[in-house]
């Protein structure tokens, strides 16, 4: 007997609720602990001109080409190109969104775990007092040990999983719509902080200026690779979202408007980190993934009511991590209930515990169980299985995901059926819906495989 009961089917309950619950999606550990490190770690400025440059020309359109297969199929991405198209091999784009968010949420829940670790620090009040010297050696302690930093992150994976088994009304929806606004106040008070310690010119100038001569082939390609994980496109996140939407929403409204808010938020995380980091003497270069960890507490020891400011925080940035979590989690899940024929507790359960599987090595890859392979690059270290799954899932199966997914919408889904849904079946006007044509048809498709052909060494230009 079918378990999988599609005139049963959730959706989101309102207008807000879609757009909290996708900017829950995209406002992540991307904006704030991601986008700094690799900013930094890119030259600052031109990376910050080139990520927005992608948002705009690329990152838009594919979101709202993701909502328009998901509002179209109501089904999740696997399911839903074997609807739209049940004689080709498009599928296989939902396939291999599945495998990206493998990828992804066996490194973000290690991130996700550290997140534990900075709110009982903060709690403890831990960080008092401490210098920059200290709290590196701190970070690096921590994930060093492997045992503290696995728990937390199958915490995490627990927490995950337990709103994802609830389904998407009272599970999704519900959290993301109260704490959302609240994370953005509290960046704010940070940034106001940050910019006003002595020396904070420099990190300004640093994300603001940009220096054309900090590019190279690799840095475009972590820019558009940066650009996609932050908005959670390229792996039908997006997809499995816009299947929850109803009819009556407008999609290209709903994309410009998480796309602007994702944006918002990282640029207001950069302005919060990079002035400080600035200030108290650490290189935009050096701290790698550790990098807000190392930072931020020492912003807060420079405030007053820094203690409180801090644990609020905290509690933000776990929310910020849960609400992408489970997007991603979702993914999988959806595919597995309606395509294996499952219930969603059962769904949910086997792939949360497949993916802590593979997160746990992930974990331990950056403390005592070495798992990787040598670095090519001279002053790395090592690349780690972290740094792989980090690599793989951001700056190649989504970019790759993104590609197959504008090329399905502009080529092979037919016009008249994307401008319907667009439209609402012709009931909202879509003025730009040409250039929208002519974005995903030729210049979205073309992009990203020069970018990408580029950034891997495989094309010259
Ligand atoms: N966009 C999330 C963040 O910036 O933290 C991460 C993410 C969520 C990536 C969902 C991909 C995804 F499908």
């Amino acid at each position: 007997m079918a378990k999988f009961d599609f005139s049963k089917r959730d959706s989101f309950g309102s207008k807000i609720g879609i757009i909290a619950a996708a900017a829950g999606s995209a406002i992540g550990l991307g904006n704030i602990w991601r986008f700094p490190y690799v900013a930094g770690e890119n030259g600052g400025g031109a990376f910050l001109l080139i990520y927005v440059g992608f948002i705009i020309l690329i990152g838009i359109p594919v979101m709202l080409s993701e909502f328009t297969i998901g509002r179209r199929a109501q089904r999740n991405p696997f399911g839903a190109f074997k609807l739209l198209k049940p004689k080709q091999h498009w599928y296989l784009v939902g396939l291999m969104g599945i495998i990206a968010a493998f990828t992804i949420l066996a490194f973000y829940s290690t991130v996700a775990g550290w997140t534990l670790e900075y709110l009982i620090n903060a709690v403890s009040n831990n960080y008092d007092g401490k210098s920059p010297a200290d709290l590196n050696n701190m970070f690096d302690a921590f994930v060093g040990t492997g045992t503290r930093p696995v728990i937390f992150q199958l915490v995490f994976m627990f927490l995950t999983a337990a709103i994802v088994f609830s389904g998407v009304k009272h599970g999704i929806e519900r959290y993301a719509k109260i704490l959302m606004p609240v994370l953005l106040l509290i960046i704010i008070v940070l940034c106001v902080r940050s910019v006003t310690l002595a020396g904070a010119a420099e990190g300004l100038n640093f994300l603001f200026n940009p220096d054309f001569s900090k590019i190279r082939a690799s840095t475009v390609l972590e820019a558009l690779g940066q650009a996609f994980f932050s908005l959670s496109i390229g792996m039908g996140t997006l997809i499995t979202y816009g299947s929850y939407i109803s009819k009556k929403e407008n999609l290209s409204t709903t994309a410009v408007q998480v796309s602007a808010a994702d944006t918002f938020i990282a640029i207001l995380a950069g302005v919060a980190i990079f002035p400080a980091m600035f200030a108290f003497g650490i290189e935009p270069n050096t701290s790698g993934e550790g990098l807000v960890f190392k930072v931020l507490p020492l912003l807060f020891n420079e405030m007053a009511g820094g203690f409180y400011f801090q644990l609020l925080f905290c509690f933000l940035l776990i929310v910020a991590a849960l609400t992408s979590t489970i997007s991603v989690l979702e993914v999988v899940v959806a595919s597995a209930a309606e395509q294996l024929n499952m219930s969603r507790k059962t769904a949910t359960v086997i792939a949360a515990v497949a993916i802590s599987i593979l997160g746990i090595f992930c974990t331990l890859s950056l403390g005592n169980l070495y798992i990787g392979i040598p670095s090519p690059y001279p002053g790395v270290f090592k690349i780690t299985l972290f740094n792989i799954l980090e690599y793989l899932s951001a700056n190649i199966l989504l970019p790759l995901g993104g590609f197959f997914i504008v090329l399905f919408l502009g080529w092979f889904l037919g016009k008249q059926n994307v401008k319907n849904e667009i439209t609402n079946s012709g009931k909202i006007r879509a003025r730009l819906f040409n250039m929208f044509l002519f974005i995903i048809r030729y210049i979205a498709p073309i992009a990203i495989a020069l970018v990408f052909l580029h950034g891997m060494g495989l094309i010259n230009i």
